[in-house]
């Protein structure tokens, strides 16, 4: 008779241990797709994720959105200005590379650049040096 309590009590046990496994599982999962959402352009970068065709980078509160990207060779990407001041995007090379040097840009307008080669650029805006991007090119 003892045995067959501590057996019962061993089972329950058991299926309160999976059920709280289970439950803050599913607690965690909740969140984390809560913040992708919240952040899908940063989390595109972050999770290595390979674009193409023509992208979009915002700039925004003076700062590029997203500010890492990777894309595959061939992609157009379109950075447009959403402040009130003038940003623009230039390589941080001292020769911008392969023309990567563009206009000072009003609110609302935009500069795209075509990256037909393999490579990692690093561009920022003259007037703001703190204002910093990386395009990362693959094949
Ligand atoms: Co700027």
């Amino acid at each position: 008779m003892k045995r067959t309590i501590a057996i019962i009590f061993v089972l329950l046990a058991t299926a309160g241990l999976v059920w709280w496994l289970t439950s803050s599982g599913d607690e965690s999962k909740t969140t984390s797709q809560t913040q992708q959402s919240t952040s899908d352009q940063t989390q595109t970068a972050e999770t290595g994720e390979v674009l193409s065709g023509v992208v979009e980078v915002q700039i925004q509160d003076s700062s590029f959105a997203p500010a890492i990207i990777r894309v595959k060779k061939g992609t157009t990407v379109t950075w447009t200005n959403q402040d009130s001041v003038q940003h623009n995007v230039v390589s941080d090379e001292d020769s911008p590379r392969e023309g990567l040097n563009g206009p000072l840009l009003e609110k609302g307008k935009t500069y795209s650049f075509t990256f037909d080669n393999v490579g990692t650029y690093a561009y920022h805006c003259t007037p703001h040096p703190t204002m910093q991007g990386t395009v990362e090119v693959v094949e």
